[in-house]
This record gives C-alpha cells, structure tokens and sequence, in this order.
C-alpha cells in the first residue's frame, strides 16, 4: 500500500480488524474523527520525530510544541525540499493547520523570527491564525545564552586531561539557564511581557546589573548588560510577534472540546528528561510525555495514542553514558551512512547499537502505545547485528532495568544478542513484506523485547520511504 494522505486512517483501520484497540478514534457528534496523538522520542533524540510528525500531520487539525527550545532540530524532508525545524512545530510545512508552541517551550524570539522568515520565504505561510504562542512561554535571553556557553566552558576545563570533564555538551542555547529563571522566578520574563516595553525595561534594570556580576565572574569579559538596548530590542522582537502571542492554554481547550485533534510534538527526548533521563547528562525540561501536561495545560487524557520513535540503533549528542556506544569503525560505519550530524549544532553524534533496556524504559515511561523504528535502512550490509536487552552491573548482577542516573548507568555493561544481518539497501521497499527475512526478523525482536507493536517503519529520510507497522500486540 502507497503510504499517502490517508495512510494512517488506513493503518488504523487494519489495527481495528486485527482486533488491537489502537489507534483510537473519538466519536463527535456521529463523525468520528481522528484521535490527539502523541510523537515522543524514546532514546537521546534525533530519532526522527520531525519526519513521524510531518507524516501524522494530515490525520490532525492542531500541531502543538510542549518542551525545549531552540536545542531541537527536527528534519523534515518533502521531495526534493529539505526543512530544519527548531522552534517551529513540524506541521506548519503543511497547510491549514494550527500550530501552537506551549507555555512548556523556551523561545529565542530572535531565533524564531528567523525561522519565520526562513519558512516564509520558501512559500509557506505564517499567520496569526496558523500560529499561536504561549504568552507564558519563557524568554531565552542573550544572558541565558552566554552563561549557557561560559559554564560549558568552565566546567569542561575544571578537570581537563583527567576525566571525560564535567560538562555536558549542550547546544548552547540558553535552555538551561531559562528554565533555571522561570524555577527561580524573580529574573524570568515571559513572552507576554515583550509586548509592554516600558514594564520590559525596569524588569531588565535589576536582572542586568545582577547578570553582568555573573558573567564576569564566569570569566565573560564583556561590556555590562545594558537594559535600555536589551529592551528596545527585545519590545521589537514582542512588536514582531504580538500577534501570534496569546493564551494558548484556553485555545487548546476550545479546540479539543470543539473536536479538533491534537498532535503533541515532542522535543528532545525521554532519555534527555529533566526527572527520568541519565541526569545530570540530560536537558533541562520533562520531554518525555509527562511534560505534556504541564507544557500545554491540557489534562489527562491529553493523549489516545502515543507513537515512541526509536532509531533501529541508538545516537547520543553531547556527553554522558551510552551503555552500547561503538567508538570504532561500527560507530564510524553507522555515523557515515546515517549522516550522523546533529541537525542543530551539526557535531558529530556519537553511535552505537540499539538499546532496548534503555527504549522499553522510555516506553514505559512515555506510556508508549507503539513504536516507530526509523532509519532502518542504515543498518543494511552488517554482517551481524546487535541488540542489548539487559545490563551486567559491576557487582555481577544482570538486570533489563535501565538506570535513570549517570553515575549508575557508567557501570552497565551491555549484554548482547546478535542478530542475522541483511546485504541488500532497503530504502526504496514499498511494501514490508518485501523486506529482507532478517530485517523482518529484527524488528520482530524489538517488538518481542519492547512489548508494543510497530506503527511505522522509516527507510530513508523521504515522506514515501515508510512502511506499514504491524499494529500487532
Ligand atoms: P528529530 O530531532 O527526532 O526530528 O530527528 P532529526 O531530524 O534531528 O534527525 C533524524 C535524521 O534522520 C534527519 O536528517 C532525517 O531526515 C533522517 N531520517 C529520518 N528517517 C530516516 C530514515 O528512515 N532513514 C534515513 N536514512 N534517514 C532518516
Ligand atoms: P531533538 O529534538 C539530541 C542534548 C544536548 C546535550 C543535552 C543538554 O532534535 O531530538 P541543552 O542544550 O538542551 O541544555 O543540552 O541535551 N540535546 C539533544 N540531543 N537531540 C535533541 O533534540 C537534543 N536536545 C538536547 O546535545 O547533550
Ligand atoms: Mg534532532
């Protein structure tokens, strides 16, 4: 079956007649109608949530962005046109929907505008209605920025030559330091508050004064913050977006209870939260599915389905514990065909085979109704591969629970399970049935170790390059 516009009403069609309960629709008013879905990732990001949210877009109304900030690069590719999303939902290259960023989301209105425009000038449409921003959503601030920046800096020569350093190889940002406002309170400003330049400037007296002393004493040699041109500026940025600003939190529920659909697009991802990632190696928000809630201010039952998407091999940016990390030729193999680069740093990503400890974990965690395994296509022409489903510790035990910490995790040696590989490339299959014996063979494992069926398959970067899951049980 072509995948097309109505692909997904399709696959739930066949999930209804092998009798699995999912995906689930509403019934409103006798239509029935699509359900609110939810596209989570379920390893250290850039599994592909952008290409499963620009798919699942036309089978909903309302696009919504609930966590992180600018630290995501979500990719798109449609034909011949390649998009780099950051702040914008996916389901804006699409017309006629809406798409909102939530108060969870932490927006460089600087760096939004640009990808306004950036989509704009490639004929998409932006508008007040296709739009909408939190005007609770948090401001990223130049500050935010360069103490993001300066302590990286710090903390990655605080123990230089004798360890793997203490920083954690963010994306600088800001996003650390504007969650770290909006927890502490008194220094955050609020999208909101843009708009009345005057209330702008006297907040921005204070937090300068106090910003600068900081910097300094992170070794940031710069002029002190000046509040008069942070608020010009800043008031220009609100000017610019004034229209889109609103409440998106009563929007969100006039347009679930007037029967629209929600999907729910999550940044960064379950390994990378804030609560339940490898912490402290992690981002600084709740982007597993629990931070739906409070990014958007919708209640459970925000969501009837709730798509996890894995890669069939496992990335990780930045530092921290990665259990089946292969740094030599397989990570380099893997990293060449997959085009490993962070789409939003564009540093390498460092590689390795899959860990189902760590994606049944966020599965659980996200409450994962199915998976999506993407990028299958890269692990076409191994001899053999690997999967791990449970850990040795150091003092001998196994276990097939992953650890949520980055000093427990450091002692997890994984336990492998090789697997038949396949020689033949796979990205232009149509049909998974045409699949190679042991790719199919290889997907069925996951699903037999994850527990949930597979809603899609991703075998190349292109919208046409996905197969059907088994929506099996
Ligand atoms: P996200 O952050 O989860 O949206 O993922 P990214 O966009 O950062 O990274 C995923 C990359 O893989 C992008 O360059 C996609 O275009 C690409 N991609 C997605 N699915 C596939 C696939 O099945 N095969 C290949 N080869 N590339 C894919
Ligand atoms: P998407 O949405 C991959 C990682 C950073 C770093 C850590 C903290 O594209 O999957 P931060 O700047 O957030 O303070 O960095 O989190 N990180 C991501 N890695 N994909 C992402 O997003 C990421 N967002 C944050 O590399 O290790
Ligand atoms: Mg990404």
């Amino acid at each position: 079956m072509p995948p097309g516009r109505h692909w997904t009403h399709q696959i739930a069609h066949e999930c209804k007649i092998a009798g699995v309960p999912q995906p689930r629709h509403r019934e409103n008013d006798n239509v029935t109608t699509p359900g609110h879905t939810a596209v989570v990732g379920l390893q250290w990001g850039d599994e592909g949530k952008g290409k499963v949210v620009d798919l699942l877009t036309a089978d909903h109304d309302v696009i919504v962005r609930y966590n992180g900030g600018a630290n995501a690069g979500h990719t798109v590719v449609i034909g011949d046109e390649k998009y780099a999303l950051h702040l914008l939902p996916s389901g804006i290259l699409s017309g006629g929907k809406i798409c909102v960023i939530g108060n969870g989301v932490v927006i460089d209105p600087d760096t939004l505008l640009g990808e306004i425009e950036g989509i704009r000038s490639r004929g998409i449409e932006i508008n007040a209605e296709n739009l909408l921003i939190s005007d609770r959503a948090h401001v990223v601030m130049p500050y935010h920025k360069e103490h993001d920046a300066a302590l990286e800096r710090v903390l990655s020569s605080a123990v230089e030559g004798s360890g793997p350093g203490l920083s954690i190889g963010t994306t600088r940002r800001g996003i650390g330091p504007t969650y770290a406002d909006k927890v502490h309170r008194s220094f955050a400003i609020r999208m909101g508050e843009l708009t009345d330049k005057e209330h702008l400037r006297e907040r921005l007296k204070v937090i300068c004064a106090i910003r600068s002393r900081e910097l300094n004493a992170l070794g940031v040699e710069a002029e002190p913050l000046d509040p008069d041109e942070l608020a010009e500026r800043y008031a220009g940025f609100g000017e610019l977006l004034k229209p889109h600003i609103t409440d998106t939190v009563y929007a969100l529920h006039d347009m679930r209870r007037d029967g629209k659909s929600i999907l729910f697009e999550g940044a960064n991802a379950c390994l990378l939260d804030i609560d339940h990632g490898t912490f402290p190696y992690v981002t600084s928000s709740n982007c597993s599915t629990l931070g739906i809630p409070a990014g958007t201010g919708l209640s459970a039952p925000f969501a009837d389905e709730i798509v996890g998407i894995m890669k069939a091999y496992t990335t990780r940016v930045g530092a921290g514990p990665f259990p089946t990390e292969e740094t030599g030729d397989t990570g380099d193999r893997i990293r060449k065909r997959g085009n490993e680069y962070g789409t939003t740093t564009g540093r390498p990503r460092r590689c390795g085979w899959l860990d189902l400890v760590a994606v049944r974990y966020s599965a659980m965690i996200c409450g994962a109704t199915s998976i999506a395994c993407m990028l299958l296509d890269v692990l076409s022409g191994f001899d053999e591969l690997k999967i791990c489903s449970s850990y040795r510790l150091s003092d001998g035990t196994v276990t097939d629970r992953f650890i949520p910490d980055a000093r427990g995790l450091l002692q997890a040696e994984p336990i492998w399970e090789t697997l038949p590989g396949w020689t033949e490339e796979i990205d232009d299959t149509t049909d998974r049935s045409d699949l190679p014996t042991e790719a199919l063979g290889y997907l069925e494992r996951i699903e037999e170790i994850v527990g949930l069926p597979t809603y899609l398959v991703s075998v190349g970067p292109e919208r046409t390059q996905t197969l059907e899951g088994t929506c099996r049980a």
